[in-house]
């Protein structure tokens, strides 16, 4: 093996341990199908509880504004496809509510991201989506094929 192949695999490996661990326990099966496949929303990233957490914080925080199905079906994942969970993070973290950019923790910003993706019906976990910038940058947002 190459120096630079060995070098990079080192990389990958490293990089990819945390999520590939985090992503095996609530969904073994679905996770061994591909196991080097990046994560994507479809790997149980979230939980029920989490996303009604989330619900009710939308309905606070968001709902002078939005309409929960702004953020459903294809207006959705058209415009969010091909960026990461860690994009759509950072865009409410840092931009939204328009009026008090900001203004939730960061578990408020994941529960809510936590809330779409119920409604979506994306696959459901039993872990919580976690409010850490790193993990989410790791996790795809797919189109659901379902
Ligand atoms: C005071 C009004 C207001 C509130 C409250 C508000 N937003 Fe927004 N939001 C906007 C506006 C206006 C835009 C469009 C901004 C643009 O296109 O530059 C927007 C855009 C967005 C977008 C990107 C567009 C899309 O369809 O994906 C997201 C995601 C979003 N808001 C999420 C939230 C979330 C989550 C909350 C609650 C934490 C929230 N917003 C609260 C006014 C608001």
């Amino acid at each position: 093996m190459s120096r630079l192949l060995s070098r990079r695999l080192f990389a990958a490996v490293t990089i990819a341990a945390v999520p590939l661990i985090a992503s095996m326990q609530p969904s073994a099966t679905a996770a061994a199908a591909q196991p080097s496949d990046p994560r994507t929303i479809l790997d149980r990233v979230f939980s029920v509880a989490q996303a009604e957490r989330g619900e009710q914080r939308f309905k606070q925080s968001c709902s002078s504004c939005h309409r929960a199905d702004e953020f459903a079906g294809s207006a959705f994942s058209e415009r969010w496809e091909a960026q990461t969970l860690g994009d759509l993070f950072a865009y409410i973290s840092d931009s939204m509510p328009a009026d008090d950019p900001g203004a939730l923790k960061p578990e408020e910003y994941a529960n809510v991201i936590a809330f779409f993706l119920g409604q979506n019906g994306y696959p459901v976990g039993t872990d919580d989506l976690p409010a850490d910038a790193a993990v989410l940058k790791q996790i795809g947002i797919v189109a659901n094929p379902k």
